[in-house]
């Protein structure tokens, strides 16, 4: 196991605050900050569009961490699009897939609205939606997609863990049963690249998006979009650097990436990116997995001791803990957490409408946790949140 001790280190805001948001975003380490401040001092310049030395050197590095990021999930450089978060990466492929009215998509009622409003919006287009409900923990039946599937199902949109629940789906047979019935799948993976071994060829999905800014530690602005088949798909955005020539009316788009990476793309955060995903491969992501999982297993323990606590989500999961204090809105306990002990947590309905009214709440707390955190931490978090009662009772 690594030393977290050492690791804090190289996120020097974690002195000022106990930082509990991971899953809205991560911090990002000194050695990408560090990657990023040197392109900007050193090697600033266009990426693909130059012969001088700094668009030169600025694309070489580029593409390294796009070989990097591409190995680190374990797919082919020449199908990994970055993107600058994961919502533009599931907008890219429902504005670009050929859809034809009739056709159908299975999604599920935990997904981030960012996994959910892309297939609502076809709806205008002809394409139904079936959207398949979890049971109370968060965890969604294969067979209730599996029953859901008609001759037009064209794909399952499903996450891979729930930014509400912390939940984990079994995605990988999920794809395996789509694919026996001609159907594709895409997996948000949001919440699961860097906080768990993802390997995209085991997983054989057909498109996973991702966050650059979540678990690979990257900075805010970045996301990575996997495309299994680059060729079925129209680009959703053109214009420079996606094209190798033009004739008149008639144009012919480069090979993926570039393509799907019209305009100057976010150089400096990518490069940083990559900087933070070596960083992530270095300490291991199973280490960080198990590290995580155990301190969101024993964070949610504790909370569920504390009479006017109520826990949500699965004992079987990820770094994510979402919970109330009943009497409180979840606002105000994120607030109080904040002012008298410098906790930072998210509150509210984490930009998932459907599954937390499922909860019959309108919000709830959210502690995640990430490779830096601690068991201090957890019982700063716990000590907090049992003060609480003195407002309840
Ligand atoms: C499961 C899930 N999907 C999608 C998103 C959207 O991610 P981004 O902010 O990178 O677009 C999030 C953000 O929290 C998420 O948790």
């Amino acid at each position: 196991m690594y030393d977290v001790y050492a690791v804090r280190e190289d996120f020097p805001v974690l002195k000022e605050v106990v930082y509990l948001d991971s899953t809205a975003t991560t911090q990002t380490p000194v050695p990408a900050v560090e990657a990023m401040v040197e392109y900007f001092y050193k090697y600033a310049g266009n990426h693909g569009r130059g012969a001088h030395r700094l668009a030169r050197e600025a694309t070489n590095r580029y593409e390294d961490a796009r070989e990097t990021v591409a190995s680190f999930l374990d797919a082919e450089p020449s199908k990994t699009v970055f993107t600058k978060n994961t919502t533009e990466g599931i907008n890219l492929i429902a504005n670009s897939y050929p859809w034809e009215a009739g056709d159908h998509i299975i999604t599920t009622l935990l997904e981030h609205h960012s996994n959910l409003l892309p297939w609502l919006r076809l709806q205008k287009k002809g394409v139904k939606v079936t959207i398949i409900s979890p049971d109370s923990e968060g965890k969604i039946d294969i067979s209730s997609i599996e029953e859901a599937f008609t001759e037009k199902t064209r794909l399952v949109a499903i996450t891979q863990v729930s930014n509400v629940f912390g939940s984990i789906q079994d995605v990988k047979n999920i794809t395996r049963l789509a694919h026996r019935n001609g159907i594709r799948t895409l997996i948000d993976g949001a919440q699961s690249a860097g906080h768990m071994p993802v390997s995209l060829k085991d997983l054989d999905c057909d498109f996973f998006a991702t966050a650059g800014h979540k678990g690979l530690l990257g900075p805010q602005g970045t996301g990575v979009l996997y495309i299994k088949e680059p060729d079925i798909l129209d680009s959703a955005s053109v214009g420079g650097g996606t094209v190798s020539d033009i004739e008149g009316c008639n144009y012919v788009l480069e090979p993926s990436p570039a393509c799907f990476e019209a305009g100057t793309p976010n150089i400096p955060g990518v490069i940083a990116l990559g900087k933070a995903v070596e960083y992530v491969k270095k300490i291991g992501v199973s280490e960080i997995e198990s590290h995580e999982i155990k301190l969101a297993t024993e964070t949610a323990k504790r909370l569920s001791e504390l009479e006017h606590v109520e826990v949500y989500g699965p004992d079987d999961r990820a770094g994510i803990v979402p919970f109330n204090v009943k009497g409180l809105h979840a606002h105000d306990v994120a607030l109080i957490l904040d002012q008298t002990r410098k906790i930072c947590v998210r509150s509210g309905h984490h930009c998932a409408i459907p599954i937390v009214r499922f909860l019959k709440v309108d919000s709830t707390v959210r502690a995640s946790f990430a490779l830096y955190n601690t068991e201090e931490e957890v019982d700063i978090l716990v000590d907090a949140v049992a003060d609480l009662k003195a407002l309840v009772s």
